[in-house]
Parts: C-alpha cells; structure tokens; sequence
C-alpha cells in the first residue's frame, strides 16, 4: 500500500513538472509587453552623449533600480568567441566608463589580445537600454591604487584569493585562500595585488533606446568623430 502512495506521488509530480515546463513554454512564446515610455527626440537629448548617459543615469539612479550601475561587457578571445558578464561600472572618467576587475581572468585575457569591448546597460522599469561600443585600456596604477585602497578589506582579501575564472577543485580550497591572505595581511594595511585593477572604455558609439507603444521604440546613436559626434536616429 506504501509503495503504491509513492509511485503515486512520484507520477503526480512527473506530470505537474510536465504541465509547469509546458506553461513556461507557453508563457515564453506568447508573452507580450507593450512600452510605454516616453520620446526620446532629437530635440530633447544632449548633443554630447556622455552628457546624456549622465542624465539617464541619475533618472536610473533616482527610480531606485536595483544596480542600475551594473552593465554586461562583451570580450573576444583571441580565436573570435565573444563572451558576456556582468561588472559594475564605477565611474566615468575623461568620457570613459570604468570598472575594476582581475587582469588574468577570462575577460582579462581576451582584452590583451582585442581591446575592442561592448557594454550594456538595460534599465527595464524605464524601458531604456544604452548600448556602448568602444577601446579598452588600463586603468594607471595609482587610479587602480587609490581605487582598492577605497574598498572594503574583505574585498582586497578577496581579490587576492580568487584566481579568477581559474577552476576550484572545491569551494573550501578558495576559503583556505582567504584564511591565508586574511593572517597574512593581519594588523597591515593591504596592497593592491598587480593582477587587480581598472580598465576604461573610451566609447566609439552610444546607443540611447527607449521603449514606445507599438514596437515603435526611439533609437538615437552617437558615432565618435574624434573631437566631436555625430548623432543619427535608427529604425527599431
Ligand atoms: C551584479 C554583478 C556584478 C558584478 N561585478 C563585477 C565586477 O565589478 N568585477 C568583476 O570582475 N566581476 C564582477 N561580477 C562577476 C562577473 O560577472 C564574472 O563572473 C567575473 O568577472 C568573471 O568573468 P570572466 O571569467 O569572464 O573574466 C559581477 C557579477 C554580477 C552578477
């Protein structure tokens, strides 16, 4: 009688995981969302499109977005695989985006040998996206300096222990790490390890994209040229 009750249970849940997939299936392809925002006009944006990330961003920053800093940035390794994460743009500095990371990881690797990158960052609750295509360069080692020495001490052992995207055997073989580097550095103030650092983005094209009823969305690009942009609208 047992046994029976559990085969019993188990069918069930084989067909509600079933019935469930199916509706995450459905939901998927039939899933519809029209954007309401508000033009983006040629008219209303700043002719300077660091100008007018700017004024994006604070509106980000203002509706309270969860990260609205956090951006993808896309690489290409050397044999031509582009590859995408997450990182926190902390700053703009000289019209460039800057963020922080280890230089021998993945991302880093890739950057040495094709310092052409990609950035992204979607805002959904204002139905905005900016796309950023741009050169990448390191940051100066007193900017990278002055930078760690601002972060909080478990992030420097941090950046000291993890071997970025290196493979871990075990999760306890980085915590091992962090005991180590936290007695090593105990009582002293801790150095910015030489493969942590900034890189800055110099960008080439901005892409400002607003979401509006209809699919009709507002594109408006900025292209680089040299001293100054130029600035065309795309169809969505
Ligand atoms: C919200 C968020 C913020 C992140 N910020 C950073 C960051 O600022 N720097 C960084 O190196 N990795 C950051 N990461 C982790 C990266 O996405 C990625 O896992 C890591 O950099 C290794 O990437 P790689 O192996 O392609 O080099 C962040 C991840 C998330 C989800």
């Amino acid at each position: 009688m047992l046994i029976k009750t559990i085969n019993f249970l188990t069918l069930f849940l084989v067909i509600l995981v079933l019935i469930m997939s199916d509706d995450v299936k459905n939901y998927l392809s039939e899933v519809r969302r029209d954007f309401s925002g508000k033009p983006l006009n040629e008219e209303s944006v700043d002719e300077n499109p660091i100008e007018q990330f700017n004024v994006w961003f604070e509106e980000a920053v203002n509706a309270q977005l969860l990260d609205p800093y956090a951006m993808s940035v896309t690489t290409v390794s050397a044999n031509g695989q582009p590859s995408t994460r997450i990182v926190y743009m902390r700053g703009i500095v000289d019209e460039s985006f800057v963020f922080y990371t280890n230089y021998s990881s993945d991302k880093g690797k890739d950057l040495e040998q094709n310092n052409k990158v990609a950035l992204n960052f979607f805002w959904g609750e204002l139905e905005r996206q900016v796309r950023i295509e741009g050169l990448v360069e390191k940051m100066s080692a007193e900017g990278s300096d002055a930078y760690f020495a601002k972060r909080p001490r478990e992030s420097q052992i941090g950046a000291w222990a993890s071997d970025q995207s290196s493979e871990l055997l075990t999760r306890k073989e980085l915590e091992d790490k962090v005991v180590y580097f936290t007695e090593k550095f105990k009582d002293v103030v801790i150095p910015r390890p030489s493969h942590w650092g900034g890189y800055v983005v110099k960008p080439v094209k901005i892409e400002f994209w607003q979401g509006r009823p209809s699919r009709l969305h507002d594109r408006i690009v900025y292209t680089n040229l040299g001293d100054d942009w130029k600035q065309s609208r795309l169809s969505p």
